[in-house]
């Protein structure tokens, strides 16, 4: 059992590392071109750091890590951290440690990262078009991402998935050969409502892409029966054309899944979030560096908890974007 209980019920196992803001890609929907004000180095976490939050977790009842970024390979330690982390036992077992990455780096490090112990990737991928990708994410790399997702694929990570943000008139055309993409490869393709996350904060709900768009352009190409059995997954799932292949969509905005979230965030910088869009942090670098033990980090997890919202509020008329950007939280 987890001691991580909120208020609402919600029993946390999930814990969510960024372990750096910075990243290879300048993807429009998240940065500016010349980047944003990076976290100074001093304030970034240090492996030991990294391992000592994560083994208080994994002591509460977390089972699962997922490393971020920013782009999380960009950290020269990444293959340390993996190792060291993997290597916690957790009430269940060993902890299942994956990662979120826009896989530039995985030609060189997905053998590594795999001795290290790492079961998965997500990987982020929003278009198969070379002049698009290079557009969307203003560096001409869409070679080098699908060279890393063969990587993945070819040290046997699995299942592997791919992401994509749905973003009107820049991929909405794209569902289906995306779609088809991962389907005839054997990974699970995943679209993205978008959220507003975004550096520049120019997030519109009304050009969104829906749930309901993306399903009716997957519908015109595909058969979709629903995966049952979705437990505290963001992605609802559908199978193609009868399965096993499946595609999801992580409709954060149109139906929010917060009710069963299992998810808390540390960002690159030590600071503890119960969600990604909360509007407060518990400083857990500077507890840390001022001597505090486990028992206190793990009251800091405990308080921290207790005062997680029932949901992310993007609805609500008083809805208030975060101060810090998507990648400066992680994804
Ligand atoms: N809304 C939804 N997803 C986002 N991502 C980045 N910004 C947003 C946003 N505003 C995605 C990335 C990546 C993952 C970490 O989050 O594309 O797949
Ligand atoms: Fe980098 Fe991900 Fe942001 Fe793109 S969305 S700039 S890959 S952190």
């Amino acid at each position: 059992m987890t001691e991580l209980v909120d208020t609402f019920g919600r029993a946390h196992r999930d814990l969510r590392i960024s372990l750096t803001d910075r990243c290879s890609l300048r993807c429009t929907y998240c940065m500016p071109a010349e980047g944003v004000p990076w976290l100074p180095g001093p304030t970034l976490l240090s492996t030991e750091e990294i391992e000592r939050i994560t083994r208080v977790a994994v002591g509460l009842g977390v089972t699962e890590v997922r490393l971020t970024g920013g782009e999380p390979l960009l950290r020269p330690d990444v293959v340390d951290v993996v190792r060291r982390i993997a290597a916690l036992e957790g009430r269940d077992g060993p902890v299942e440690v994956s990662l979120t990455t826009n896989a530039l780096r995985l030609p060189a490090l997905a053998g590594p990262l795999r001795d290290a112990g790492l079961a998965r990737v997500n990987v982020s991928l929003d278009t198969l078009d070379r002049e698009r990708f290079a557009t969307l994410t203003r560096r001409d790399r869409l070679p080098d991402t699908l060279a890393g997702i063969a990587a993945a694929d070819a040290v046997g990570m699995a299942p592997i998935k791919i992401n994509a943000v749905a973003m009107r008139d820049v991929n909405d055309d794209e569902v289906v050969a995306l779609t088809r993409f991962a389907v005839d490869r054997g990974y699970e393709m995943r679209f993205i409502e978008q959220m507003p996350l975004d550096a520049g904060h120019t997030w519109d709900r009304t050009a969104m892409v829906t749930q309901a768009e993306i399903l009716e352009r997957l519908r015109g190409a595909f058969t979709l029966t629903e995966v049952p059995g979705r437990g505290s997954a963001p992605a609802e799932r559908w199978y193609v054309d009868g399965g096993p292949a499946t595609v999801g969509v992580i409709a954060s905005v149109t139906a929010p899944f917060c009710g069963a979230c299992d998810r808390v965030r540390l960002t690159a910088d030590g600071q503890l979030r119960s969600c990604l869009f909360a509007r407060t942090e518990t400083d857990l670098r500077t507890l840390l560096r001022e001597g505090a033990d486990d028992d206190a980090l793990a009251e800091a997890f405990r308080t921290t908890l207790a005062g997680k919202k029932a949901g992310h509020g993007i609805d609500d008329p008083g809805f208030l974007q975060p101060d810090r950007p998507m990648s400066a939280i992680g994804g």
